[in-house]
């Protein structure tokens, strides 16, 4: 079967940008950082963003496309024993869309709530108790889940490319224009304040530290969509006339445009109504209710932003769901639909138990915590850090970097800026910063 490809360049940037851009953006960057201290956390995250992100998206561009195969058939290109590379890829993309698809359903289920009725009343208890429901959030997982298989099924241009051409462009100016509108309240300038002003005291010990810088980079892993193989697989479709290097700076540059969007429209609002900006993963859907219902068109607003959260996180689960799917169609010979439905039903079902996670099963802890925080820290802090390492070494030292050069400049035809700086972080200051974030956040 004829592999299929991008249709251009802007089509892969759209959906590598699309993958990046989810609930992470816009769901979790403005709780990590309302949690680990607003203004110290982004300088943080900034430069894990440039010295470790940018050069490993473009490690797994490379990756992708010079071997035109799935993210453990790619590794295993490079080096035989190294297939386990992209097999974390697979288990850590099953793992997150087990819990995503979860968000996702909660973000479906408040913009039709917008569509039907103008406000929320006491939205802090009306998300516990929609969440700790047993049959409501899992009916909105499942519709989730299959719009994603739906989506999929379709393949990589036909289906992939174009729903990200047309909504990630549209998210990027909603977005602007509602952290802007957040930023026109009064009282908000406190949550600008916050976001934009380092405030040191936060961290009292080393251990503080290490846990910010460890948050951080889990966020950047995940916010880029690193260490899963999805930009293994999402390079592998893409044709040789594609600049690499250029690639691997605008996705990240995109990327923090919306989440540091994400945060002026989530954090001023948080001060404007004395709201607490360390709430935790119900931050989105417990303070900005009080913000759409004190705004004019705050519901035609609201349901704008819940739709394009959702749209948001359904162009990032297709790519997780890409890297499993594609990998059973490489390898095991598997026809794209039933590539596509038997790991989606796997991940609904899981999924049912993390939803019961916030109430019915509320009691049962894996290693100390629910099955909806096992699912979703167990690929943030354990899998994309310790697979980011390895593709590090995979790249730097057993592919080598002639071979790596040779892929960043299509054979010649591109300048690859920042070669050596490029070489240093992909061989030495990446892994050396993994293992010792890692390892000091762990004692
Ligand atoms: N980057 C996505 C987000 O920010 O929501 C999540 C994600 C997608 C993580 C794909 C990992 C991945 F492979």
């Amino acid at each position: 079967m004829k592999r299929d490809q991008w249709s251009s360049n802007f089509g892969f940037l759209m959906a590598a940008a699309g993958s990046a851009v989810g609930l992470g953006n816009l769901w979790k960057f403005p709780y990590i950082a309302g949690m680990n201290g607003g203004g110290v956390f982004l300088i943080i995250y900034l430069l894990l963003l440039i010295l470790l992100g940018a050069p490993i998206l473009l490690t797994e561009m490379a990756i992708g496309r010079s071997s035109r195969l799935n993210a453990i058939d790619a590794c295993k290109a490079i080096a035989p024993k190294w297939g386990f590379v992209g097999g974390m890829g697979v288990i850590g993309a099953f793992f997150i869309l087990c819990y995503y698809s979860v968000i996702g359903g909660w973000v479906l289920k408040y913009f039709f709530k917008y569509i039907v009725s103008s406000e929320i009343k006491e939205p802090e208890q009306y998300f516990e108790s929609f969440t700790s429901s047993v049959a409501e959030p899992i009916a909105w997982h499942v519709i989730f889940a299959a719009i994603v298989v739906f989506i999929v099924i379709r393949g990589i241009s036909g289906g992939i490319e174009k729903v990200s051409k047309i909504f990630l462009p549209l998210l990027a100016a909603f977005i602007v224009l509602i952290a802007v509108n957040g930023m026109l309240l009064p009282g908000s300038f406190e949550g600008v304040k916050f976001i934009l002003k380092p405030d040191f005291s936060h961290i009292k010990s080393a251990g503080d530290f290490f846990g910010i810088v460890l948050s951080a980079m889990g966020q950047v892993f995940f916010s880029l969509s690193l260490g899963m193989g999805t930009l293994i697989t999402y390079g592998s479709y893409l044709s040789k006339d594609s600049n690499l290097m250029t690639n691997s700076l605008y996705i990240p540059l995109f990327d923090l445009i919306i989440a540091l969007a994400a945060c002026f429209a989530v954090m001023p609002a948080v001060f404007a109504f004395g709201l607490e900006p360390s709430a935790g993963s119900g931050l989105i859907f417990k303070t900005l209710p009080h913000v759409f219902a004190n705004m004019k068109f705050g519901r035609i607003l609201a349901v704008i932003f819940f739709l394009l959260v959702l749209f948001a996180a359904i162009t990032s689960a297709i790519s997780l769901l890409e890297v499993i799917a594609s990998y059973l169609i490489d390898r095991m010979n598997w026809h794209r639909i039933t590539a596509s439905v038997v790991p989606a039903a796997a991940f609904t079902a899981i999924g049912c138990l993390a939803s019961l996670s916030f109430g019915k099963l509320s009691h049962i802890k894996i290693f100390g915590s629910s099955i909806f925080d096992f699912l979703s820290e167990f690929p943030d802090k354990i899998l994309m850090p310790i697979g980011g390492f390895f593709l590090c070494i995979l790249a730097g030292y057993i592919w080598g970097m002639p071979n790596f050069e040779k892929e960043v400049t299509s054979g010649g035809k591109y300048t690859f800026h920042f070669k050596r700086l490029t070489g240093f972080l992909i061989k030495i200051f990446a892994p050396l910063m993994i293992v010792i974030i890692f390892f000091a956040s762990f004692i």
